[in-house]
């Protein structure tokens, strides 16, 4: 089985502990160990935000600041892959030739930050996934899944078991229009789901365990139905 992950920044970089990273890798290793073949998307949570804020003080425009968070990630994306020692790459591939090359001569963990600006590492997980047919894309964040409205800023916000691909592009270019909201997805990253009907479950990966039960099959967070 095929598994694209992307482990969101917030979970485990905003404030970096040595510890926790080894504890989400030791998770890693024993999915791996089961016989998953995995590939890790690290995003830039709240160091990637800082710095693309410092930045555009100093007037980077958004090819610049999307060039100093693509960094921040693969910054991330580096200790990842040292917790995970000989069970991944270090350095980390940094484009997709890299990535399929890999993919396809090797039994290591494959982890990655950002690749090119205008974009989010949530789509270079789905265009990862399209490109090595995963069975499975996993996006692990710092909430239960999609829910109806921001759960960070409306209380009303109700979880959702399954959304049809079209509800979240509708709901997201909502969203999009508003700087600095709920940005689960990007749109980039939802069209290569679409268009590929790739298996896509949203959990909360601040409970490492929920990547593993998606995996197994068993119900969790939020599933793209199209
Ligand atoms: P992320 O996708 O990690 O955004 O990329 P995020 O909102 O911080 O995600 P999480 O939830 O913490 O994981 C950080 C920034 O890096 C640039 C973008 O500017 C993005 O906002 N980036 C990332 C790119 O330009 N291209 C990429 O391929 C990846």
């Amino acid at each position: 089985m095929k598994c694209v992950l992307k482990m969101g920044g917030h979970i485990l970089f905003s404030e970096l502990n040595s510890a926790k990273i080894k504890r989400y890798a030791e998770v890693m290793e024993k999915i791996v160990n089961e016989g998953v073949k995995l590939v890790i998307v690290v995003g830039g949570g709240e160091k990637a935000r800082e710095y693309i804020e410092v930045a555009r003080t100093l007037n980077a425009d958004n090819f610049r600041t999307d060039i100093i968070g693509i960094e921040v990630t693969k910054l991330n994306a580096m200790l990842f892959s040292l917790a995970l020692g000989e069970k991944a790459y270090f350095p980390i591939p940094t484009n997709l030739d890299e990535i399929l090359h890999l993919m396809q001569s090797n039994k290591k963990i494959i982890v990655l930050g950002g690749l090119m600006p205008g974009q989010s590492t949530v789509a270079v997980a789905a265009l990862i996934a399209e490109a090595i047919n995963s069975d499975l894309l996993i996006i692990a964040t710092d909430v239960e899944g999609v829910y109806t409205a921001d759960p960070k800023k409306d209380p009303q916000a109700k979880l959702l078991e399954e959304i049809h691909i079209d509800q979240l592009i509708e709901m997201m270019s909502k969203m999009e229009a508003k700087a600095g909201t709920y940005k689960l997805f990007d749109l980039t990253s939802l069209k290569i789901i679409k268009r590929s009907k790739i298996r896509t479950v949203v959990v909360n990966g601040r409970k490492p365990e929920n990547i593993v039960k998606v995996i197994k099959g068993e119900k969790c967070g939020t599933l793209i139905t199209f």
